[in-house]
């Protein structure tokens, strides 16, 4: 089977900057959650932007099913973003403070305009359907519909993120990319979380790419694992094999100089 997502030879720098990436080359497949990990500025954020679409290559090429996303069509470009979602770190900024909870996971389905193609021939079969798949979507996060007509405001930073993964898989995306999803979190609501990833990933069947400084969520949650180290992949392999049984000195360091869950 093809992969999901591929990054062929791909090189980056931010305008005006130096290479932030070099000679980046991997896949994702689908069921194989991808963990990224590497030091502060070693270029992880930056590889999901380029995952996302929002930069693109100086060189080398984004594959999405195979096909290149710098050149992709407009029907290729939206299929590709119902497809790929993501989280950020910080629950607090990530949602508009001022809309209610339903408005805020409906977001990409009226975005993207599913709703149009998916959703039925009348306003109210189509307002129907987006109530459906938001009350879904919000089920598969463990939280009950009560929240729909609250305020971000009203809700804890676990709860929060439980919010901003409900609005990312309300439109069934084949990838979900985190950045740092858990890191403003306590210990024991970072491994809810986390389960909550991994089960989405067994019941919904979405792939995970989880950049993390937190190796025992990569560790627990990624089947696969890369090592950056100055926008250049040093390691890459089973995580087992990397985190367990790194051949690289950066990544023996790595697992020594960062913080770990307590099991
Ligand atoms: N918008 C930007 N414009 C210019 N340079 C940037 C921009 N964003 C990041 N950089 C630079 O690119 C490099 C990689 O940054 P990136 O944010 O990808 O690192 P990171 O691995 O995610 O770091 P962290 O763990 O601190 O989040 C850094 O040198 C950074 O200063
Ligand atoms: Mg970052």
């Amino acid at each position: 089977m093809g992969s999901i997502l591929e990054a062929r030879n791909v090189e980056f720098e931010y305008l005006h900057g130096s290479p932030v990436l070099s000679d980046i080359n991997f896949e994702l497949f689908q069921g194989k959650n991808l963990g990224i990990v590497g030091e502060s500025g070693s270029g992880k954020s930056t590889i999901l932007r380029l995952l996302l679409g929002i930069r693109k290559p100086t060189d080398g090429e984004i594959l999405f099913g195979g096909k290149n996303l710098s050149v992709a069509d407009k029907k290729q470009a939206r299929e590709f973003r119902a497809q790929v979602q993501v989280v950020f770190q910080d629950p607090y900024s990530s949602l508009d403070p001022r809309q209610r909870i339903d408005r805020l996971i409906a977001e990409p389905l009226v975005s993207l305009g599913l709703a149009n193609s998916l959703g039925g021939n009348s306003r109210e079969s189509r307002r129907r359907w987006i109530e459906s798949q938001v009350e879904d979507s919000l089920r598969s996060v463990g939280l009950s519909t009560d929240s729909l007509k609250k305020y971000p405001a009203e809700f804890s930073g676990g709860q929060r993120q439980r919010v901003a993964i409900a609005r990312a898989i309300v439109c069934n995306p084949k990838v979900l990319l985190a950045d740092e999803p858990v890191s403003a979190l306590d210990v024991t609501t970072r491994v809810q979380v986390i389960d909550l990833l991994k089960e989405l990933g067994e019941s919904r069947g979405q792939t995970i790419v989880m950049v993390s400084h937190d190796l025992a969520v990569v560790a627990a949650l990624c089947d696969e694992t890369i090592v950056l180290e100055k926008g250049a992949i040093v390691e890459k392999g089973k995580t087992s094999k990397v985190l367990g049984n790194p051949s690289q000195s950066y990544t023996r360091k790595l697992i020594e100089s960062l913080p770990r869950l307590p099991h």
